[in-house]
C-alpha cells in the first residue's frame, strides 16, 4: 500500500486506494482502458510503464493498489475470478512431491482444484479440521509448503484461528493461506494477523452487485507479490479493464453494504434459531456456536452469510429453497439480493463422497440488504 493511505481509515481508503483523478482530463473516476496494447516513444520508450496489458492495465493497477490497501498488503493482484487466483497461486507456490493441508470445510471449487486438478501435477494434500491448531500441526510433513484456511468458512460457517495458525505456519516455515472472501477485508484483516497471503473471490462482497466474476491475492510481502505478479502474467488469468473497473466501483460501498448484510443476518439468524422447523443454525454471530469467541476476537462483524439445517432432511431442505421467493434460488453470494441455495446440491456437488461432504439437510443463506422484515417474512413463508 502506498504511504499515503497508511493514516486512513476503511472507508476513506476503499474510496481513494487507487483511485487518482485521471492525469490527462481529471476523470475523478479512473477511466476503463480497454486496451490491449500501449504506443511507445521509441523501442522501449514506455510513457507510464505499461506495454501490454496481461502484463499490466491501468484500469487494473487502480484496483490493485486499492485491494493491497485494503487488505494492508504490499501487492494487490486482480485475477479473471477466485479460482484463476489460486489456480496462480498454487503453482507459484508448489512443485512435484510438495504437500498442503487444507480445511475439511472449504467452497467445493478449491477443493475441486487441489483434488482434481493440482494434485496431477504431483502436489499433495491432506484434509485437517483447520479450527484446532493441534490438528493441523499434526498434519504437517516434512513435505508441507503451505496451509489454506477460509474462516468463516464455506458453507458450514467454521472459524478457524488466524492468529493462531500463523503461529503454526511460522514455527514450521511454511506459507498460511487465508481465503477472504466470506469476510471481507472491512470485517477482517488476516495479514495482520500473520497470514502471508489473502485469496479472494471478488465476485462476492467486493464487486457486491452479483454483477462480474473476479479474483485477487494480496501478499504481505514485497517479494512473494513479484514472484506472483510474474506468474499472474506467464500463466495469463488476468482481469479484464472492465471487470476490474466494475470491482472497484463496487468496492466503495464495502464498508456500508457489509454493516447492512451483518445487522441483517444477526435477524435472520435469531429468526431461525426460534424456528420449529430447523434443527441448526450455523452463524459464527451465535453465542453458541463453537467459533463465536474467536471470530468476535478476530472479526469487526460475524458477516451475512447463515446456513440452518431443516428438520426432515434434504427433500424438506430443497422445498425450503424452492418455496422462497424474495430469496432468489441460485450459487453465489455477497450481493446486494438475498439468494439461498442448497449446498449439497448445488455449490458443493463437487464434493460429494469426499471428506468434505456437506449434509443434505443444509440450505445456505447470502442475507442481502433489502428491508429486514421482508426477508424475514419470505424465511417464514418458505418454512411454513
Ligand atoms: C470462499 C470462496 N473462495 C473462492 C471461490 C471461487 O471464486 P470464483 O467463483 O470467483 O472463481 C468461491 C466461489 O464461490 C468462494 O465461495
Amino acid at each position: 500500500m502506498s504511504d499515503e493511505h497508511t493514516h486512513q481509515n476503511f472507508e476513506t481508503r476503499a474510496i481513494h486506494a487507487g483511485n487518482t483523478a485521471d492525469p490527462l482530463t481529471g476523470a475523478v473516476v479512473p477511466p476503463i482502458y480497454q486496451v490491449s496494447t500501449y504506443k511507445q516513444d521509441g523501442v522501449g520508450g514506455l510513457r507510464g510503464g505499461y506495454e501490454y496489458s496481461r502484463s499490466a492495465n491501468p484500469t487494473r493497477t487502480a484496483l490493485e493498489e486499492n485491494l493491497a490497501a485494503l487488505e494492508g498488503g504490499r501487492r494487490g493482484l486482480a485475477f479473471a475470478s477466485g479460482l484463476a487466483a489460486e489456480d496462480c497461486l498454487l503453482r507459484a507456490l508448489l512443485a512435484p512431491g510438495d504437500h498442503v493441508v487444507i480445511p475439511d470445510d472449504a467452497y467445493g471449487g478449491t477443493f475441486r482444484l487441489f483434488a482434481k486438478v493440482v494434485s496431477r501435477w504431483g502436489v499433495d494434500w491432506s484434509v485437517a479440521d483447520t479450527s484446532d491448531p493441534a490438528a493441523v500441526r499434526a498434519a504437517l510433513t516434512d513435505r508441507t509448503k503451505a496451509i489454506w484456511v477460509e474462516t468463516p468458512s464455506n458453507p458450514l460457517l467454521g472459524i478457524t484461528d488466524i492468529a493462531a495458525l500463523a503461529d503454526v505456519s511460522r514455527t514450521a516455515g511454511v506459507k498460511l493461506v487465508v481465503d477472504n472472501t466470506f469476510a471481507s477485508p472491512y470485517l477482517q484483516q488476516p495479514l495482520a494477523l500473520g497470514a502471508d497471503v489473502v485469496v479472494h473471490s471478488l465476485t462476492k462482497y467486493m464487486g457486491g452487485h452479483s454483477d462480474v466474476v473476479g479474483g485477487a491475492l494480496v501478499t504481505a510481502d514485497e517479494a512473494l507479490g513479484e514472484e506472483l505478479a510474474y506468474h499472474q502474467n506467464a500463466m495469463g488469468a488476468v482481469a479484464g479493464p472492465f471487470d476490474s473497473w466494475i470491482v472497484l466501483r463496487g468496492i466503495k460501498t464495502l464498508a456500508v453494504r457489509m454493516d447492512r448484510h451483518c445487522a441483517n443476518a444477526e435477524r435472520v439468524a435469531e429468526m431461525l434459531t426460534q424456528h420449529p422447523k430447523v434443527t441448526q443454525v450455523l452463524y459464527p454471530g451465535l453465542p453458541e456456536h463453537p467459533g463465536h469467541e474467536v471470530a468476535a476476537k478476530q472479526m469487526r462483524g460475524f458477516g451475512g452469510m447463515v446456513s440452518f439445517r431443516v428438520a426432515g432432511g434434504e427433500e424438506a431442505a430443497v422445498a425450503v429453497c424452492d418455496r422462497a421467493k424474495l430469496f432468489t434460488l441460485g450459487e453465489s453470494l455477497g450481493g446486494v439480493e438475498s439468494l439461498i441455495e442448497h449446498p449439497g446440491r448445488m455449490t458443493h456437488a463437487s464434493v460429494a463422497g469426499s471428506a468434505l461432504e456437506v449434509p443434505g439437510d443444509l440450505v445456505r443463506l447470502s442475507v442481502g440488504i433489502e428491508n429486514v422484515d421482508d426477508l424475514l417474512a419470505d424465511l417464514r413463508q418458505a418454512l411454513a
